[in-house]
């Protein structure tokens, strides 16, 4: 087994030092495939299928069971990347507004931080990689059991990071509530959001979540055959107003999915990246 795994990375280090000796336009080519896949390079396969008004009409997940989220969170966390001239960490995907709003928020007491849909801890290792105020973190994963359980194995010497299976209670605090390309895959998106705001958090960092200001609908990933929801800003807003949070950042993210095959008012190839401060 042990061996496998040392031929597996030997093979995926001999491919990297070749893929790096290519012209640039190659490259980009290849990431492209290794991204997409090769048939997507001529057919342009779309990202979701579907329209849909809740999770209850899509169709159920493909999926047998949670085992690819474990197998993306341990990807994801294998996968750290580090800028070559400087050594300082890539955080692709808007993920570098975890520790940005983290150091700012940070003071004397230890910052608390909820991170929803936090898989294995990636954004955790992100922000010890990219911060070097932050000495007193108290960083709670909520996530699904089988995911919990590889951030517990994963981080089992790390005091500063928990993982639990259901959101905290009320009477819990935080400084900063966090969740990245999550939100969307609960059931009851607005309800979380709303309770979101329940844990009297200076500031709650959304990212990577699909909004328009068109009307909130379900579609579905085609990568995965799974559900995820498009949200109505608007909506999400009203929630984050009603308790006191306003929007003071706003920002399209870095994605750009193929959603040709939709109607135009349901095309939404981006992400947003929203952060709402207590007022
Ligand atoms: C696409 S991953 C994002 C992981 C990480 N936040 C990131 O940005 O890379 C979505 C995560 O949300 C979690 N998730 C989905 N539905 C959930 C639910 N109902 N309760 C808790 N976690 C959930 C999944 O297990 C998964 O770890």
């Amino acid at each position: 087994m042990l061996t496998t795994v040392r031929k597996n990375k030997g093979i995926k280090h001999f491919a990297k030092r070749l893929v790096g000796r290519l012209p640039w336009g190659f490259r980009k080519s290849v990431a492209f495939v290794g991204a997409y896949g090769l048939v997507n390079l001529l057919a342009s396969r779309p990202s979701f299928v579907g329209i849909y008004r809740s999770f209850d009409e899509a169709p159920r997940s493909r999926q047998k069971n949670n085992e690819y989220l474990v197998d993306g969170a341990t990807l994801n966390l294998d996968a750290q990347k580090f800028d070559d001239a400087t050594g300082l960490p890539l955080l692709r995907n808007s993920h570098s507004l975890l520790p940005l709003t983290a150091s700012m928020l940070a003071g004397p007491n230890p910052i608390r931080i909820l991170d929803v849909g936090g898989a294995g801890g990636v954004d955790f290792a992100n922000l010890l990689n990219a911060t070097s105020a932050l000495a007193n973190i108290q960083y709670q994963v909520v996530d699904l059991p089988e995911v919990c359980a590889l951030g517990r194995r994963h981080w089992v010497n790390d005091q500063r990071i928990s993982f639990a299976e259901a959101m905290p209670s009320e009477a819990n605090e935080f400084d900063l509530i966090y969740s990245s390309w999550a939100v969307q895959y609960f059931a009851e998106p607005l309800q979380l959001v709303e309770r979101l705001t329940a844990y009297r958090a200076k500031a709650i960092l959304l990212i990577n979540v699909p909004f328009t200001t068109k009307g909130a609908f379900v579609r579905m990933q085609i990568n995965k055959m799974i559900r995820s929801w498009v949200l109505n800003l608007p909506d999400v807003e009203r929630i984050m107003r009603c308790h006191g949070y306003v929007l003071s950042f706003h920002a399209g993210g870095d994605v750009d999915h193929n959603v040709d095959n939709y109607p135009p008012e349901y095309r939404v190839s981006n992400v947003s990246n929203l952060l709402f401060l207590r007022a």
